[in-house]
This record gives C-alpha cells, structure tokens and sequence, in this order.
C-alpha cells in the first residue's frame, strides 16, 4: 500500500482522495491517500510525520503553499522562483523535492481541454496571492498581446509584477482597466466567502473567456458575475484541479493517467 496525503486547512473538502484513487485504479496501484487537516504552525511536523510513517509524498494546499518551500532539500521545475509549492516528493533517504503542478494543472485545461490559446490575447489576472503567483509565470510564458495584472490592494499586484520582472506583465487599477479582455482569470479567495472581486463591468464581453481557479457544485461567484454581463464562455478550476493532480500523480509514480476518463468518472 503506498501512502500519500493532502495537507490543509480547512480540508475537508478537498476532491484530491477521490482523484488520486482513481488514478490509481488506472494502474492497478493500492493507494491510501489522506486528508490530514494541519493547524496553523504545524505544517513542518506534519510533513516530517508522513516521512516517518514512509509515505511517498503528499500535495500541499491554502494556506500552507509558501510555507512548504522552508521545508524542501531541493526545489524543482521552477517552483523556487514561483515561491509556492503545492506537491511533495519524498525519495528514500527522506529527502524532501518540491515541485509546483499548479501552472501545470492550468495551462493543460486551458489549451488542451478548453481549446483556449494564450498567446496573442489580451488577458487579465485577477489577485495577487498564492494562487495567482503559482500562475503568472507560465502566462508570461504563452505570450499574449497584453498580460494585465488587478488585485483588490493594488500594491500587492505591483509587488508582484515587480517580481516577476517581465516587461510583459502589468498591474493594473481599476480606473486602468482598458475595455474588454479575451482571456479573464479569477485568482482571489473573494469566492469562499461568495464575493466577487470590484471590478468594472466594462472589461467583460460576450466573447471573453472567463476562468475561476477556484471551483464549487454550483457556479462561482465570479462565473456567475461573468454570466450576468453576458460573458458565454465560462469555466471553474475543476479541470485544473484534475490535471495538476495528474502532474503531481506523474511526479511520484512516473505514470500519465488519462485524464478525460476520470473528469467523466467524477462529473457523472
Ligand atoms: P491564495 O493563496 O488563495 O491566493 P492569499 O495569498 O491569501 O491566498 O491571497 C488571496 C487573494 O485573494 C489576494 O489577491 C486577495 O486580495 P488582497 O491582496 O487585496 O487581500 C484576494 N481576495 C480575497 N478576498 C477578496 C475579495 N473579497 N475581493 C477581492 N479580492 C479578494
């Protein structure tokens, strides 16, 4: 039996159990993969605690993202420059890797799944948190026409435009915010506590893409706000959420799970 775990907190409703058990079955793999709910402080005891017990690895959720970067022997794929981690790889020895699957997660939904190219478009990022630091490098990255960047305290997204030092990127106020976007992505937290960001309706069209990172039963705040200006192209971070954890599943078995059968598995 292979030991893996999700950390967080809250945790309870994380979906990552349900997906990577279906991964496994692909496989034929016997997996125990755990929700470990970690307080505050405590994420470096509880990491240590899974290394204990032998686990593989485990994948690193809100609010625990940047903390985890402390607790890595070596950071992989870019991740150091992102400052935020979201899984763990454990070698033998007890060695810590890093890595983030995050950008990974999004840019497969976007291009592969949705059909969503980035380059050349105009494209906004809303929120400058974790979430929207774990991405912003692989939209630089795509190349699109405009890479507007918007958060609710406006420093913050200066702060990290500064950071990513790409001529590309730009924050952006509200007043700032010029006409329609093509491509619109919601990175805040403002969904959990059902608010959407204060944004000028003027950026949305019928012809903007609007994407929410964050996902729920119902649609999100912000995909609702999209629908009632008349956005017709709208999708929630449930397919990011598979396909990092595809990436992550890779990460420690090596092995590429076919993705599209386990959307349909989980959807129905
Ligand atoms: P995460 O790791 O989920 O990104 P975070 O680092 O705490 O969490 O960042 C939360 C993001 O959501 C920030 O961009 C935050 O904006 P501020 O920097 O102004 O705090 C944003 N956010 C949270 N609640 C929001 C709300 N009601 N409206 C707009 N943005 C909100």
């Amino acid at each position: 039996m292979i030991k893996l775990a999700v950390l967080g907190n809250p945790i309870g409703h994380s979906r990552s159990p349900e997906i990577h058990g279906l991964f496994a079955q692909q496989f034929g793999i016997a997996l125990d993969y755990q929700k470990v709910l970690v307080p505050e402080q405590g994420l470096a005891e509880a990491v240590a605690e899974l290394v204990r017990q032998g686990a593989r690895g485990c994948n690193i959720t809100v609010p625990f993202k940047a903390d985890a970067l402390a607790l890595c022997n070596e950071i992989k794929g870019g991740a150091a420059s992102l400052g935020v981690i979201n899984t763990l790889d454990f070698s033998p020895d007890g060695a810590v890797h890093g890595y983030n699957t995050d950008a990974q997660g999004l840019m497969t939904d976007l291009k592969d799944h949705l059909q969503q190219s980035i380059q050349d478009r105009k494209v906004l990022l809303i929120g400058a948190g974790g979430a929207a630091q774990g991405v912003v490098s692989a939209l630089i990255g795509e190349a699109p026409e405009t890479l507007h960047l918007w958060n609710r305290t406006h420093q913050r997204a200066e702060q990290l435009a500064g950071l990513s030092r790409s001529a590309g990127l730009q924050a952006k106020t509200s007043a700032q915010l010029d006409g329609q976007y093509d491509l619109i992505i919601n990175a805040t937290a403002a969904g959990l506590k059902g608010s959407v960001p204060d944004l000028p309706s003027r950026i949305i069209g019928p012809e903007s893409f609007c994407y929410d990172l964050s996902y729920s039963h119902t649609e999100t705040p912000f995909l609702q706000w999209a629908a009632s200006l008349g956005a017709r192209h709208r999708a929630d971070g449930f397919g990011m959420l598979i396909e990092q954890a595809a990436a992550a599943f890779h990460i420690w078995f090596g092995l590429s799970p076919d993705t599209q059968v386990v959307r349909a598995e989980i959807a129905s």
